[in-house]
């Protein structure tokens, strides 16, 4: 059993207000979570992701070769979280174009999917169907949004960007808390993969001790081809048979032609100013980019800096504004290519000023009354890093392979853990996902469809200059943490290290619970906010928001304290 030790610690904000942050487990220097430098910086979930990512940056490569590094590198060093078996994400500031770029390489759902290919014979949704084994397995998108981005806007050869990854994954590293955990709680699935098996179990079958080697060394050969080949190393060839013979011998649908046929696509980011600073955030299919606006925006006119941070009214508020763009969420938001999403009715300032008028309520609204439809659930994996550059470019991406270890099936010989992305999608209209995310209409299963994300990577300007960027893994809290830790900095005016680990809430309409993480709300504030109606919980959210700031000049990197990733500059 891991235990992360979580001790109160305050810090005052301004001259009046004290607020709770959560520290670091005491085996990890602090240094290591906050980094200050003047050229570039990155921060990520896994250390030597983030040492390799710098590393390339100071030997001449540009920001997206360092996008590049990142990615293979955090696939490997944090195999139950992300992989090349799943998608993701990037936000991408070019500074000498003053333009921010939103890629979308997300799941594709196979062709031979079909709405209702998890709901039994008496129509009630299975999960454990689109969590586990080979349906659950989306056609992945991350090799293909690698290397296109890199063909556009790389710089250093291809081949050399992956081969920090090759090393990693054959010679190994240790073992770390977080991956223990997830081994142990996967660990049926795992075990009942010969692949996985050997490599995240012991020769006893248990999971591997801490500071045991992972290796990897199918993986290592895998992205060895990828080197050589390409995109094509993944989606043509022996890759491509091995993963869709794996996953037809347990009787799953995707076909080579799913993998062939897989499209990266560059979409227009969702755009707001907020407090005079300009957030941009990915849009649909991830819901993440309009939530995130909608809940600072409806935010925006209440004077939250005068009633506090963590005070009863700051929180009341916050809570019924995540409530409100969750019920949203459920309703309006899918794949843009199958379905009409109203985004820019989402964000119209007219709608968000009823909205906002509508979440100044004395007592806590409950989730029927804004029950418009009947609603369906969402997981807590995924990763995230954000790397900046001495020439102002910023990289903001969240790659994931969903739940822990995804679908639990390795593709036969070659390391890959293939994702569960299908649980993103709605089973049926109410069906609740793996983090019990309501879902809707817009967001069934349909053929060559991408499942609705929550994943927010973010970049924020300030008079037209990089100023942040941020994002977070978790699943639907994602939204919700990155929302909190832009508020805390911009609106609380908070230093970046504290608004990354002071303690956060997560308000999802359904279910209707106010979640209050450690370290908790003081007892009298937890108090009023349930005199106020909220049903309040303790519960770990999972987030792990990796953030740069600008400075003047450099920048800082903030790695939360909550886990065991890395803040490094030069
Ligand atoms: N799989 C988690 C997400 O995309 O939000």
């Amino acid at each position: 059993m891991v235990k992360v030790l979580l001790l109160i610690f305050f810090v005052s904000v301004g001259c009046t207000h004290r607020v709770n942050i959560v520290t670091p487990d005491p085996t990890y220097s602090k240094s290591r979570f906050e980094a200050i430098a003047q050229n570039n910086m990155v921060a990520s979930q896994g250390e030597a992701t983030t040492k390799a990512t710098l590393e390339v940056l100071k030997s001449g490569g540009n920001i997206i070769d360092a996008f590049v590094v990142a990615s293979f590198m955090i696939s490997v060093e944090r195999p139950q979280s992300t992989g090349i078996g799943g998608g993701g994400f990037l936000l991408y500031y070019n500074r000498s174009e003053n333009k921010v770029y939103a890629f979308d390489f997300r799941e594709m759902a196979p062709v031979l999917s079909k709405s209702g290919m998890f709901l039994s014979k008496n129509g009630s949704p299975q999960p454990l169907l689109s969590q586990e084994g080979p349906l659950a397995v989306a056609t992945p998108g991350l090799v293909a949004g690698l290397f296109e981005i890199h063909q556009k806007f790389g710089k250093l050869p291809w081949g050399e960007l992956i081969a920090p990854a090759i090393k990693l994954a054959r010679e190994g590293f240790a073992n770390y808390p977080h991956l223990s955990l997830a081994i142990t709680d996967r660990k049926h699935l795992l075990a009942a993969d010969p692949d996985a098996k050997k490599i995240f179990l012991d020769g006893a079958g248990q999971p591997r001790a801490l500071g045991d080697l992972i290796i990897q060394e199918e993986l290592a050969r895998t992205l060895e081809e990828i080197s050589i080949k390409g995109k094509d190393g993944f989606y043509k060839g022996k890759v491509a048979k091995s993963i869709v013979s794996t996953i037809q011998a347990k009787r799953g649908i995707l076909t080579e032609k799913d993998l062939r046929d897989y499209k990266m696509k560059e979409r227009l980011p969702v755009s707001a100013t907020y407090k005079g600073l300009k957030i941009f955030s990915m849009p649909p299919p991830s819901s993440g980019g309009v939530h995130v606006i909608q809940i600072l925006k409806m935010l925006e006119k209440h004077n939250l800096k005068k009633m506090g941070p963590q005070s009863v009214e700051a929180v009341h508020l916050t809570a019924q504004s995540m409530q409100r763009a969750f019920l949203d969420r459920s309703i309006y938001l899918g794949d843009p290519d199958f379905t009409d999403v109203p985004v820019s009715k989402l964000l119209d300032q007219k709608y968000l000023n009823e909205l906002s008028d509508k979440i100044k309520t004395v007592k806590a609204i409950k989730a029927e009354e804004l029950k418009l439809i009947p609603i369906p659930k969402e997981s807590s994996e995924t990763t995230h890093f954000s790397i900046a550059d001495s020439d102002g470019n910023l990289v903001a991406s969240t790659q994931t392979i969903n739940g822990w270890f995804g679908s639990g099936v390795m593709a036969k010989g070659t390391g890959i853990i293939l994702n569960n992305e299908m649980d993103d999608f709605a089973q049926q209209v109410g069906a609740l996902n793996l983090f019990s995310a309501v879902g809707g209409e817009k967001n069934l299963i349909q053929p060559k469809k991408r499942p609705l994300s929550s994943m927010s990577p973010t970049i924020i300007l300030k008079n037209n200059s990089p100023y942040m960027a941020l994002g977070s893994p978790s699943g639907t809290r994602i939204i919700t943490c990155v929302a909190q830790t832009i508020l805390n900095a911009v609106e609380f005016e908070m230093p970046l290290l504290e608004s990354v680990a002071a303690t956060r809430i997560h308000q999802q309409w359904q279910p209707d619970k106010l979640k209050i993480e450690a370290p908790y709300l003081s007892p009298k504030v937890e108090s009023e906010l349930k005199l106020k109606g909220h049903d309040i919980v303790h519960e770990k959210l999972g987030c792990s928001i990796q953030a740069i700031q600008k400075m003047n000049p450099g920048w800082k990197g903030v790695s939360d304290p909550r886990g065991e990733g890395l803040a490094l500059g030069n």
